[in-house]
């Protein structure tokens, strides 16, 4: 299953992990992004989304509260689906 990745903050976490098994498995394409994982990516650093979010088809998860930002960013992008819970 090709296409464009999905992206996972918090890959290198326990939660992340699975979640990125979870998908990798019927083989989506993975973005695993953190401070430490493949793609660089900070919460706290903003200049790290948008290289984390070019080009990916959708993102897990949510960011941690008062980062409603990210979420009009993602959804600028078309990566923060409406309909989603
Ligand atoms: N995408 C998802 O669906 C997803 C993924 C993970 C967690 N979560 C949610 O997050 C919560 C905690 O997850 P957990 O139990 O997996 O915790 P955990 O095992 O402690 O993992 C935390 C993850 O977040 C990353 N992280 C920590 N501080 C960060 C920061 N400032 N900026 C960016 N990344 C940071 C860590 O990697 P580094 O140290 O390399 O930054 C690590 O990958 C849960 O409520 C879970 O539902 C959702």
């Amino acid at each position: 299953m090709a296409g464009r990745p999905i992206l996972v903050p918090g890959a290198t976490g326990s939660t992340g992990r699975r979640v990125s098994a979870h998908l990798t498995s019927p083989g989506h394409p993975v973005r695993r992004a953190s401070r430490h994982g493949d793609a660089r990516f900070a919460w706290t650093d903003r200049e790290t989304w948008a290289p984390a979010l070019e080009g990916v088809e959708r993102v897990t998860g949510r960011p941690p509260k008062g980062f409603r930002r990210y979420v009009e960013q993602a959804w600028e992008g078309g990566a923060w689906r409406e309909g989603r819970r």
